[in-house]
């Protein structure tokens, strides 16, 4: 899909996706603006142009500009006051940007760049617009360029801004969070003046996440337009909702305070901002959303996700060579795939007060290294994985009596530790060239399939002496390149990201990464909001799920292995728990379950998710995944009797003239499974809290 010049408009242009168009153009005038006319379902090619005209001019008065709003990159300058996508401070203290259209390049069919100059103080302003045939996600972000002789400081560069256009209630959803509860749904109304969704720990953070979906609509129904940022650092993403009745946002990276400095001669780019126009509710925004992080995102979309097993709820930081061995033997009788030793194996670990950054196996228990554990590993017929933190360092290490200069600081000032560990700095080169000579040696000598890549605590006292607040995007693009490199020398390798769960979770990270540990809360409850917030934009691929112990050791809940089970089947499964103490009958359970999770497994993570009916956690509710002919349905229902169940479930998406065929062979057409529904013996009024269960249905062949 290409991005056109709009048929009998001077520059104006029309990024067009399958479904989509979004249409804009340069007003020159004595203040040249970059304004969005139009953002909505596509429009015949002839209407591109009767939808370039300008704001009603009867919106201006001596205190507002029309146009105020709908601009792709609002200056701090000139006749605006609404929040800024771009503020810079020129020499002399000069604070207004003016800007002049300067010229429009094609970067091919689907990629457009329109050039902007401060014609007096020599910053180039590059706007970028890129569209692609199968999404009908917008990519955008800008490139600035200090072409002058003196030094430009900017205290704001977001990626871009995005106009939606009038609703009666200005409906969205987002989510926030905290550390074992990540990604809690909010909808609502966004009030009039400007909400800020921020975080200024150096990552993503548990607290929220770079998206917001603006819509008056339901789950299934409406039109949803959603901007999402594509950066796994500190971030914010502004929404202002205008009494004038329109509404902006925009996101981009960085938080309130920073300065970054332009020295002449150099540039910045900044992350995508990526927007999207849907109908069809929240729901087909999720779809469409995961759509694009498997054709666009991810780095290996087409695979299965491996069932693994992971150690650290089971021993903590107490891994040893025979323990991990008898885990892994219990791992691999489950049908699990790839086994994963947690925190505890390195330096002088054996808590987590001390041995972070010496990345070599602990002496005293591996003197022959990690090679019999990892041998042991796949002779069990299960890939090897191991978790690192290299962006950290306990001062208590070699590594930090060596180079104490290489965590984050500023001189005169205190060096918190948070879990008793610094942060590394990541912008410097030094530290670049060090991890990933030990992560490079790590997997090349362990045969290493799978790294977590764990990072455990935001950043304070952020200085570095040679780039200042660059820090903030230097350190996220220093972890991307060694990840980056990383695996184009281990093509096999493949990466979990781990913020103390699901602290760096987006589509920055996602980039490099297979999935996520979506939190360290495994309390299937708990669990169940987490996953339906983590589902709004990314999928179930990139959704790391274990089954652990009950009572779970969070929360002391009691909850049957099944329905732990069914919950973490609705991502990518994982087992967490201390298998040493499963019962004979729990493994035979598991073991079951695995199986039956392998038998599902492309169709949870390659699926449309449809998210059906309920509030996960707190009453009946359900989730379906479906791929070509076959469908595959988790079922809840945590708490007998506090609220009467639906009597029947009805499914989505499905072929209404088609038969589908349950698993004890009966056949009932998509409409009447869409339109009046079945019944789900886990919802059931009597009976125990929390019943679960999982229903297989395949589309045959007879049609009505
Ligand atoms: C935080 C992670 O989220 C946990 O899964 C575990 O890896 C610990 N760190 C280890 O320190």
């Amino acid at each position: 899909m290409p991005v056109i010049p709009v048929p009998g408009r001077d520059h104006t242009w029309a990024a067009l996706t399958p479904a989509t168009a979004y249409v804009f153009g340069v007003e020159s005038g004595d203040d040249t603006r970059v304004v969005q006319h139009y953002w909505g379902p596509r429009l015949p090619g002839a209407a591109l142009g009767e939808v370039a005209d300008a704001v009603p001019a009867w919106i201006a008065t001596g205190f507002l500009d029309p146009a105020d709003a709908a601009e792709l990159l609002p200056v701090d300058g000139g006749r605006r006051w609404g929040v800024p996508s771009l503020q810079a401070v020129y020499p002399g203290g000069v604070r207004s940007v003016e800007l002049a259209f300067d010229r429009a390049v094609q970067h091919g069919p689907d990629e457009l760049e329109l050039v902007l100059r401060d014609q007096v103080y020599g910053l180039c302003v590059g706007l970028r617009v890129r569209v692609h045939d199968d999404t009908d996600v917008i990519e955008r972000w800008t490139e600035v360029a200090n072409d002058s002789g003196e030094p430009v400081h900017l205290q704001r560069l977001d990626s871009g801004a995005w106009a939606v256009p009038e609703q009666a209630g200005f409906g969205y959803a987002g989510v926030a969070g905290g550390w074992a509860r990540e990604t809690q749904l909010h909808r609502g109304e966004l009030p009039p003046g400007e909400t800020t969704f921020t975080s200024r720990t150096g990552t993503t953070s548990h607290k929220a996440n770079p998206w917001i979906m603006i819509g008056d609509a339901s789950e299934t129904g409406g039109e949803v337009w959603s901007v999402a940022l594509a950066w796994s650092g500190s971030w914010r993403l502004t929404a202002q909702r205008r009494p004038e009745g329109d509404l902006a946002v925009t996101a981009g990276f960085g938080h309130e305070g920073l300065t970054w400095s332009l020295a002449p001669g150099g540039s910045l780019r900044t992350p995508s901002v990526l927007g999207l126009h849907t109908t069809g509710g929240y729901g087909a925004a999720s779809r469409a959303w995961h759509a694009y992080a498997r054709g666009h995102v991810l780095p290996t979309p087409a695979e299965e996700r491996p069932v693994l097993y992971n150690s650290w709820e089971a021993t903590g930081f107490d891994v040893s060579e025979d323990g991990q061995l008898a885990l892994a033997r219990r791992a691999a009788e489950l049908g699990v795939e790839l086994f994963v030793v947690d925190d505890g194996w390195f330096g002088t670990r054996t808590d987590d007060t001390r041995g972070l950054g010496d990345w070599w196996p602990n002496p005293d228990r591996f003197p022959q290294g990690l090679g019999k554990l990892f041998d042991g590993v796949r002779e069990l017929g299960m890939q090897a994985g191991l978790w690192v933190e290299p962006e950290m360092v306990n001062p208590d290490s070699d590594l930090y009596r060596e180079h104490p200069g290489w965590t984050l600081h500023y001189p005169g000032r205190r060096r918190d530790t948070m879990r008793h560990q610094l942060v590394l700095n990541f912008a410097r080169d030094d530290v670049r060239a060090w991890a990933l000579g030990w992560l490079d040696g790590l997997v090349a000598e362990y045969g290493l399939a799978y790294l977590k890549w764990d990072m455990n605590r935001s950043f304070s006292q952020a200085g570095w002496a040679e780039g200042g607040d660059l820090l903030w995007i230097e350190h996220t693009r220093g972890v991307y390149a060694v990840m980056d490199e990383v695996r184009a020398r281990h093509p096999g390798l493949r990466i979990e990201s781990c913020s103390g769960g699901g602290g760096r979770a987006d589509f920055g990270i996602l980039r490099r990464t297979d999935q996520v540990w979506t939190s360290d809360n495994t309390d299937a409850r708990h669990r169940q909001t987490i996953q339906e917030g983590f589902s709004y934009l990314y999928p179930a691929s990139a959704m790391s799920c274990w089954v652990t112990d009950s009572p779970n050791p969070i929360s002391g809940r009691e909850v049957p292995l099944r329905y732990r089970f069914h919950v973490a089947m609705a991502g990518t499964l994982g087992i967490g728990g201390d298998l040493a103490r499963w019962s004979e009958q729990e493994l035979a359970e598991a073991r079951e379950l695995v199986a039956a999770y392998k038998a599902v497994r492309p169709v949870v993570q390659h699926g449309e998710l449809h998210r059906l009916t309920g509030s996960p956690g707190t009453s009946a509710s359900a989730v379906q995944y479906t791929l070509g002919e076959r469908v595959v349905v988790f079922a809840y229902n945590p708490y007998t009797l506090d609220e009467r169940p639906p009597r029947r479930l009805r499914l989505a998406g499905l072929d209404p003239e088609a038969l589908y065929e349950d698993e004890a062979g009966v056949r009932r057409h998509g409409a009447a499974l869409m339109h009046h529904g079945l019944v789900v013996p886990s919802w059931s009024l009597s009976g125990t809290d929390y019943r679960s269960e999982m229903l297989v249905l395949q589309r045959v062949e007879g049609r009505s």
